[in-house]
């Protein structure tokens, strides 16, 4: 820090200097992001509640309000008329809450000490922090050809220690959805916490499946669904931070609470303290704004670039992964090796991840990439080719 105070006019100046350092969501170019620019008026509303903390509610009713009914709406998309849950900074976040009360309510109810939590090699590297933080052991079960969970494996690795299984719907890297249904079953058999991350799912399936898309079922109709993540920073275009973890039972929160003395509550279930009011609110009014049917609008269009990327590419010649079920397109060169490519990419401009499993490019079809970047970015494949 300076000793004297500098001028507004200096420090903007800087900071413009900065975020020109930044990629712009709407060059298009940025390829392998789940995150988007948000709507500009979850922009506008995030800003008029900058100051309200979600940590000391008893201060913050009416921001607390539009907590309570972000949660309890995105509850009843995922089919349960009744959740409990808080908005937290992301699917990070959310995947460490849920892990945490799995974890709790083993060792109260089961005396369960060395916890152990079943994940697909598919799943997002959050749960590896869980595992860490938490010290549980992490097993990973194998995916089938089709890149899904196997559901034999998740049965064969189920022990006396296992405290969680978790299944994804829409995988960080294929955008694929695991079979929940014979998973829920498992783990009501079993007696064992299941928890679904749909991060990137949870807002694009309810609004596909409305309109006519085949999905399984995925979410609180299942009864051994005990939580779910939800990401409205993801498809959901609110501002960052903005997640969702969402409950069955107000007892998986009840477990993580601690005292809060000095606070307006008694207690916090949430791992952060003071929260950020304004993801909450901005929320809200986008949820209210564009309602079922602006995001089942934004779904389909997504899904119509997912499909026309995914047959340009292959009239070139690239070769698919797996049959895209939500809005991410994962491919090769039939000889360049994947991170050759990658890097050919980037010196066209192009800023594309890659994905671990299998390596592949993946591509993210987000709502800043519009059918003019495809087409320019299917030109240069071509070239590449
Ligand atoms: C399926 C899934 N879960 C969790 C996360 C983590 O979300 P965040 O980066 O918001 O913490 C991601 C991020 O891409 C994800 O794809």
């Amino acid at each position: 820090m300076e000793d004297k105070p500098i001028s507004k006019q200096e420090i903007l100046k800087e900071l413009d200097n900065l975020q020109s350092m930044d990629l712009k969501y709407s060059d298009g170019r940025i390829l392998g992001s789940m995150c988007t620019e948000a709507h500009p008026f979850a922009k506008e509303i995030y800003f008029k509640f900058l100051d309200s903390n979600l940590g000391d509610p008893g201060l913050f009713k009416g921001t607390k309000k539009t907590e309570d009914m972000v949660i309890e709406d995105i509850g009843r998309l995922l089919s349960a008329d009744k959740v409990f849950g808080n908005m937290v900074t992301g699917g990070t976040e959310a995947n460490i809450m849920a892990i945490r009360a799995a974890r709790n309510y083993a060792r109260k109810y089961k005396g369960i000490k060395n916890g152990e939590i079943i994940i697909p090699e598919s799943a997002h590297f959050s749960f590896k922090k869980a595992a860490d933080m938490m010290d549980l052991k992490i097993i990973e079960a194998e995916l089938n050809e089709d890149y899904k969970i196997n559901v034999e494996s998740i049965k064969y690795n189920i022990s006396d220690n296992t405290i969680a299984i978790v299944a994804i719907a829409g995988t960080t890297e294929l955008g694929l959805i695991d079979p929940i249904e014979e998973i829920s079953q498992i783990s009501l058999e079993n007696n064992i916490f299941f928890h679904v991350d749909a991060a990137f799912g949870g807002f694009s399936i309810p609004f596909l499946k409305n309109c006519g898309y085949d999905f399984p079922e995925f979410d609180f109709s299942l009864p051994g669904v005990c939580s779910i993540t939800v990401d409205p920073h993801k498809m959901g275009l609110a501002p960052i931070p903005a997640g969702c973890i969402l409950f069955r039972k107000k007892e998986y929160l009840d477990v993580m609470a601690i005292d809060s003395p000095y606070l307006t509550i008694k207690s916090q279930s949430t791992i952060v303290g003071t929260r950020l009011g304004a993801a909450s609110a901005a929320t809200y009014g986008i949820m209210k704004y564009l309602g079922k049917e602006g995001y089942t609008k934004l779904a389909k269009e997504l899904m119509y670039n997912t499909y026309f990327f995914k047959s340009g590419l292959e009239k070139i010649g690239y070769i698919v992964i797996a049959e895209p079920e939500l809005n991410i397109v994962a491919f090769n060169h039939p000889k360049i090796e994947t991170h050759e490519l990658a890097d050919i990419l980037k010196s066209y401009g192009w800023r594309v991840s890659v994905a671990s499993c299998p390596l592949s490019i993946r591509v993210v079809l987000m709502n800043h990439i519009k059918k003019k970047h495809l087409n320019e970015l299917l030109t240069d494949l071509k070239e590449i080719f």
